[in-house]
């Protein structure tokens, strides 16, 4: 029988996951399955389990489960454990290993498909939630000029500022603070595109020519690149690249072997407008 893979997410029908390993599976000539499982509320070791017993061999991880795969992993990369948050797993006989390949995806876009280099940039990244965490290793690995978090509630970003502090400064700060100050590449890392709404972000804070980055996929113009787009920002990007490059990572993590992206990014692409 083929190798075994899965997405676990709850809910699970709007992933495109198995899509995106069916196409790199094809073009890397791999003979593998790769389903999704929707892994019900507060049994996510259980169905992890049984996942294994039936012979699975890796796991992509989503919503709300990247915590609780955090603490099934036997092992974990630093990405992950900074992160607090694993979105892929693979088993190795009674090993469990935990990775975080969300920041990693997201700085590949970035830099591979966008040509924007975060080295020497002053970079903003807005919220302090689990897309922050994941980015922030990845990010200060890149060695930007300044990076800076600002969120609602600035306590968040105090903290994780205060996380990375052996690895880098990193400059924790309100919305109003941002007052007066310009970035090269500005990343909408919260939840706010998700309901339509806009982090108060001034529209200062983009400086000319810039990149605006909105981490969620395929919600066309949202309120935060709308406001890039009229603000001066020379590029407006969505995650669809960041899903991609998240999935090839895995991929290439399981199967030892790396995926192009293009095709996908190309398909999965919607406009932004
Ligand atoms: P995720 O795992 O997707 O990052 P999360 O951990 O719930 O989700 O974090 C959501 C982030 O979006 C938080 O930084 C949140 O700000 P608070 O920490 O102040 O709650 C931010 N967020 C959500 N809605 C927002 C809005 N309308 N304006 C600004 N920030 C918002």
């Amino acid at each position: 029988m083929s190798d075994h893979y899965a997405v676990i997410g709850n809910p699970i029908s709007q992933t495109k996951s198995p899509l995106i390993h069916g196409w790199y599976a094809r073009s890397c000539g791999q003979t593998m399955r790769y389903t999704a499982l929707e892994g019900p509320l507060g049994r996510f070791a259980e169905t992890v389990d049984a996942f294994r017993a039936d012979g699975g061999r890796g796991l992509n991880v989503t919503v709300p489960f990247k915590m609780e795969a955090c603490a099934y992993a036997t092992t974990l990369s630093e990405r992950a454990r900074l992160a607090g948050a694993v979105n892929a797993l693979k088993f190795e006989g009674d090993e469990v290993l935990g990775e975080n390949f969300d920041g990693m995806g997201l700085v590949r876009d970035v830099t591979h498909n966008l040509g924007f280099a975060l080295r020497g940039k002053r970079v903003l990244l807005l919220g302090a939630g689990g897309a922050v965490r994941g980015a922030l290793l990845p990010f200060i690995h890149e060695q930007p000029a300044s990076l800076t978090l600002a969120n609602r509630t600035l306590s968040k970003a105090v903290t994780l500022a205060a996380e990375v502090a052996s690895h880098a400064t990193v400059n924790a700060c309100s919305y109003e603070a941002l007052a007066g100050q310009q970035f090269d590449l500005v990343f909408n890392a919260t939840s706010a595109s998700l309901r339509g709404e806009l982090p108060p972000v001034p529209a200062t804070a983009f400086a000319p020519g810039c990149l605006a980055y909105e981490l969620a996929y395929g919600k066309g113009l949202t309120p935060f690149l709308r406001l890039a787009q009229a603000s001066g920002a020379g590029y407006l990007a969505d995650g669809v690249g960041m899903l991609a490059e998240q999935a090839a990572e895995a991929f290439a993590w399981w199967r030892g072997t790396r995926p192009d992206t293009q095709t996908v990014i190309a398909q999965l692409t919607v406009p932004l407008v």
